[in-house]
């Protein structure tokens, strides 16, 4: 027996080691750990429980059978964070690249089969050079395999991408089908097709970074959730992230001790500038309602024009959708709409309330805007609230215009609860274009023009420009003080709990993608 527990140890010692010292060194010289390290650091101490260390591949072309590595460059199992079961994959850089094998592929199905079956979040620490070359479409066999388990999974457990190396090719689909991406400066890029290709087809000079960096993904393409600056940075935003989600569609997100107290909120008086056209930080609002320094924003530096994010209220966690003001005016164009429709739909799979907080002129005009379809985009985010059916409560903090009052969670299109502060503004339009349109020919008419155009934009300020026409009619439930938000909130949420809706029979919908 004991030359039998030997030759296990011994194994096992070979798989722990990966593709070899060596190539465990260079890893540490990119400034980035091992698959092994960062499976350690995300998991609570002693709680990861490796399946299928033994795994190798069964390729025996270009003299791949004496080449051979314990695990087959991905290491697979499960485990706790804060106590709460986890299934995990990180790709090994120092096997082949951490390139696709079929093998790699099976080891990741089987942990995704698992998590879907028992009913609790998969991550992916992904840091691989793409399709395992040497094995052909077996490697694209098994990618496939793995997106086909995504579309299954999606809605039903949260699933939680980090990119901490390379992403490329077809690779990406997986990250990209998964709820969120989060992805580390400088060490990682994830992109279709790579520099060199680029240059070959556009003639287009471009650094992998430049192509594809962290930077590039959370600001322009919205690919990545978050960058974090490191990969202990990363491993902490994904547990971060998870402590606001359940750990399936089937449950609730935890909830926190809490102890209520302190709910006015005075410095919320005071953020509404009186000048209906000053900016201000929809972040004040936010930070001044929830419990304190719960916010975690999702596409932070993406369409800032929206604010998107998780928070607590009470201990529970929501999701927030709110215009931001400082940003284009906290306009609804092609890249908000679309961040928060996918955040909204996010929100409603995996039953997390949702409170919208509203200041937002309208829909942003312009030739760019409708040439790259403000109008399909726009209908995402109008489709997404329409078929939520989780708690959702809006507060209007200042301007609802036209078609975005309809779309920001109104009432009409299934909110349960809709607020008013005083400063809100509810009409079709601000009261200068109001009056300029409907009160043309006056105008045109008068002797001093400028002066009767200000007495006809006064006269429809003082019908619309307030919340009460929209009260009067149920539109809006209550015009609540600023500093009541939080008590009114938590209130409202609390009644809310145990919201059911029963939807008719149907395939799915067509949200217009
Ligand atoms: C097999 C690979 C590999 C791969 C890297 N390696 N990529 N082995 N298949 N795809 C091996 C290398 O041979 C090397 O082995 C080790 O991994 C480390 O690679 P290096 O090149 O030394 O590392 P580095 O300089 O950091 O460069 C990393 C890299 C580069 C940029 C990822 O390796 C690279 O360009 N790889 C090929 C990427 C690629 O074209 N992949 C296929 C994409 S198409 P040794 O033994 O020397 O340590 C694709 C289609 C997917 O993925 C479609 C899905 C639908």
């Amino acid at each position: 027996m004991d030359s039998k527990i030997k030759t296990l140890n011994e194994k096992l010692a070979l798989a722990k080691l990966g593709g070899g010292q060596d190539r465990i060194e260079k890893q540490h010289k990119k400034k980035k750990l091992t698959a092994r390290e960062r499976i350690l650091y995300l998991l609570d101490e002693g709680s990861f429980e490796e399946i299928g260390a033994l795994v190798t591949h069964r390729t025996k072309d270009f003299g791949m059978e004496n080449q051979k590595f314990y695990g087959d460059g991905v290491v697979t199992g499960y485990g706790t964070i804060d106590g709460r079961l986890v299934y995990v994959f990180a790709q090994d850089f120092t096997v082949f690249g951490g390139s696709l094998s079929e093998t790699h592929a099976e080891k990741i199905c089987k942990i995704m089969d698992m998590a879907v079956n028992v009913g609790a979040p998969i991550i992916g620490l992904n840091d691989s050079g793409g399709a395992r070359i040497q094995e052909g479409v077996r490697s694209l066999g098994g990618y496939a395999d793995i997106f086909y388990r995504n579309v299954q999974a999606s809605g039903v457990i949260p699933q939680i991408s980090a990119i901490m190396g390379p992403c490329a090719g077809g690779a990406v689909y997986s990250p990209a089908m998964t709820d969120f991406t989060i992805m580390v400066q400088d060490t990682s890029y994830m992109f279709v097709t790579g520099p060199n290709v680029v240059k070959t087809v556009t003639n287009e000079e471009v650094t992998s970074e430049e192509l594809g960096g962290a930077s590039v993904h959370s600001t322009k393409s919205g690919v990545a959730h978050k960058t974090s600056s490191n990969d202990i940075e990363c491993l902490e935003d994904v547990k971060a992230l998870l402590s606001y989600l359940p750990q399936s569609n089937r449950e609730k997100p935890q909830d926190l001790e809490f102890e209520l107290k302190d709910e006015v909120r005075e410095s919320l008086s005071n953020i509404v500038p009186d000048n209906p056209n000053k900016p201000y930080d929809m972040h004040e609002v936010i930070n001044g309602i929830i419990d304190e320094d719960s916010f975690y924003e999702i596409h932070k530096d993406y369409a800032e024009n929206i604010i998107v994010g998780f928070a607590r209220l009470g201990g529970k966690s929501i999701g927030i959708i709110a215009n931001q003001p400082m940003f284009l005016a906290g306009v609804l164009g092609v890249k908000s709409s679309k961040k928060a429709a996918r955040f909204v739909r996010f929100c409603d799979a995996f039953n997390i309330p949702m409170l919208v907080l509203e200041d937002v002129p309208g829909f942003l005009p312009g030739t760019d805007q409708e040439w790259n379809g403000i109008i399909v985009h726009g209908a995402k985010l109008l489709y997404a609230f329409s078929e939520a059916t989780v708690p959702r409560v809006t507060v209007i903090t200042r301007k609802a215009y036209g078609g975005a009052y309809d779309v920001m969670n109104s009432k009409h299109i299934g909110a349960d609860m809709n607020f008013a502060w005083p400063s809100a503004e509810i009409a079709v339009m601000g009261a200068k274009g109001a009056a300029e349109i409907i009160f043309r020919r006056e105008i045109a008419a008068a002797d001093d023009k400028d002066a009767k155009w200000k007495e006809k934009e006064a006269e429809y300020a003082q019908l619309f420009a307030n919340p009460y026409s929209a009260a009067e009619r149920g539109f809006i439930d209550e015009v609540i003080l600023p500093k009541d938000t939080r008590r009114k909130l938590i209130k409202a949420f609390s009644m809310l709990e145990q919201k059911e809706v029963n939807k008719p029979k149907r395939k799915h919908g067509n949200i217009p993608l």
